[in-house]
C-alpha cells in the first residue's frame, strides 16, 4: 500500500479534532508506536459514505476485545467521527485508516501503565495499483516469509503488527511483482500482504479458511455474498501453491485492493486474466458499492 501519494490531500481526525495529516501527532511513548500494540481498520468511502462501516466497526470491537484494549470511544462516537471526517475532506471517494493504539505508557511491554488509547482516523486517497494493472492483472509471488501461526496470533485480530506482511511485500517488490501471497507454517495459502486471495477452479470459487491464517476480510465476505447471488459455487478450502499455479483464475480482495485480478504467480501465467468469474463479480461489486452508498 502506498499512502504517501495522498498525504498532501490528507486529513486526520485525532482524538476529536480534524487537522491536516502532516500536523497530526501522537506521543512517542505510545505503545502503538513502540510495540505495535493496537488495532486498526481500513475503510473505503464512496459517494461520501463509508462502505460496510458496520462490519468494520464490528471487527474493530472484536480485535480490541481480543487484545484486552478498551476502546476509548463507543460505536456511535466512532460513526460520528467517520462522518465528520468524510464531510471535512473535499473528495467524494477515498480511504480511511482508523487506528486505536494502546496509548502512552512507560517503557517496557507491560501495557498496564497505558491509561487511554489514542484514536485517529486518516482520510486519504488510495490507489493500490494503477488503473492499467487493475485491468490487465498484477504479478504476484509466493513469499518465503510465512504468516504468523494461527496459534501464535489469531488471524482475525487486525492488529498493528504487520512486520512479516511488510517483509513479504518487500520480497514482491524485489522480484518486480506487485503483491505477495503468504503461506502458513504448513505451506498452505493464507492471504496476500493486505488482501485475501480467491481462485477459480472448474467454475467454483475457492478461498482459504480463516483457520489456515487469513484475515476474515470484509471484502472477502462481500465476494461470498455476490457469488451466492450470481449462482457461483463458493467455498472455503485449504489451498497449496499448486492450486494457485494451476487455477483458471486468481484475484485478490480487500478494502484497499477492492478486486484485483492476478496475471501470474511466480512467473506462471494463469489461464484467464481477467477471467469471466472475476469480471462478473467486479461488475456486481461496483453496483453494490453504488447501491449501498447512495444517499
Ligand atoms: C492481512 C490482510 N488480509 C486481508 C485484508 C482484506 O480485508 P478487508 O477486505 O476487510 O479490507 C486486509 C486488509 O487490510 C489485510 O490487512
Amino acid at each position: 500500500m502506498d499512502f504517501n501519494k495522498g498525504v498532501s490531500k490528507s486529513l486526520c481526525w485525532l482524538n476529536g479534532k480534524i487537522m491536516p495529516t502532516a500536523q497530526a501527532c501522537i506521543p512517542v511513548s505510545d505503545h502503538g508506536l513502540l510495540y505495535g500494540d493496537g488495532v486498526f481498520e481500513g475503510i473505503r468511502f464512496y459517494q461520501r459514505r463509508a462502505f460496510r462501516l458496520s462490519e468494520h466497526l464490528h471487527r474493530l470491537r472484536d480485535s480490541a476485545a481480543a487484545i484486552g484494549l478498551p476502546l476509548p470511544l463507543d460505536r456511535a462516537a466512532l460513526e460520528t467521527a467517520v462522518a465528520e471526517l468524510i464531510e471535512a475532506i473535499a473528495v467524494p471517494e477515498g480511504y480511511l485508516r482508523l487506528v486505536v493504539t494502546r496509548g502512552e505508557g512507560t517503557m517496557g511491554i507491560d501495557p498496564s501503565s497505558c491509561k487511554r488509547g489514542n484514536v485517529f482516523i486518516i482520510a486519504t486517497q488510495m490507489e493500490l495499483v494503477d488503473a492499467e494493472k487493475r485491468q490487465q492483472g498484477i504479478r504476484v509471488i509466493i513469499a518465503a516469509t510465512r504468516r504468523l501461526p494461527v496459534d501464535g496470533l489469531d488471524p482475525r485480530i487486525k492488529s498493528l503488527n504487520y512486520l512479516n506482511h511488510i517483509l513479504a511485500r518487500m520480497e514482491a517488490g524485489n522480484a518486480g511483482a506487485q503483491e505477495a501471497i503468504l503461506l502458513n507454517a504448513r505451506g498452505h495459502v493464507c492471504e496476500g500482504s493486505a488482501d485475501n486471495v480467491y481462485i477459480v477452479r472448474d467454475h467454483a470459487l475457492l478461498t482459504p479458511p480463516v483457520s489456515d491464517g487469513a484475515l476474515d476480510g470484509v471484502t472477502r465476505r462481500v465476494v461470498m455474498e455476490l457469488a451466492a447471488q450470481a449462482g457461483i459455487a463458493c467455498r472455503e478450502e485449504t489451498l497449496a501453491p499448486y492450486d494457485l499455479y494451476t487455477a483458471d483464475e486468481c484475484f485478490l480482495t480487500g478494502t484497499g485492493a477492492e478486486l484485483i485480478p492476478v496475471r501470474d504467480i511466480d512467473g506462471r501465467l494463469l489461464r484467464q486474466c481477467p477471467g469471466g468469474v472475476y469480471l462478473d463479480l467486479q461488475v456486481r461489486f461496483q453496483a453494490l458499492i453504488q447501491w449501498e452508498t447512495a444517499a
